[in-house]
């Protein structure tokens, strides 16, 4: 019995690792395609910001014309505030 809930514990454990490898992947697809349509992705790659100022930048972009919903500009700030971050 006691092994059976330790072999639940640890699919459980890969089916969490699994989804967030998938979030992160959809994540950086996401970037990649949306912040790419007027100027390269080097652009935003190049920078380094607070979450507070990735997320003015990319409303910024929505008004300059970028299309993006609510959540998916929730996505890509989270996604460019945790890969580059101010130092
Ligand atoms: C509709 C066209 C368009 C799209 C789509 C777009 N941008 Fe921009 N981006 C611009 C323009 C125009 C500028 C220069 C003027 C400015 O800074 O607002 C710029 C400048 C930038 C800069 C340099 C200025 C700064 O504040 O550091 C960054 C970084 C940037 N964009 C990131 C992004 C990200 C991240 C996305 C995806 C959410 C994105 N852009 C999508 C048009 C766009």
């Amino acid at each position: 019995m006691k092994s059976l809930w330790s072999i639940a514990a640890f699919v459980f454990f890969l089916a969490v690792s699994f989804a967030c490898a998938a979030s992160a992947e959809e994540a950086r697809s996401l970037f990649e395609k949306k912040c790419s349509a007027c100027h390269g992705i080097d652009r935003p790659k190049s920078k380094a910001k607070t979450p507070a100022e990735w997320r003015s930048t990319v409303l910024r972009m929505k008004s300059n014309g970028a299309a993006i919903n609510d959540d998916q500009v929730r996505i890509i700030v989270e996604y460019l505030a945790t890969n580059y971050p101010k130092k």
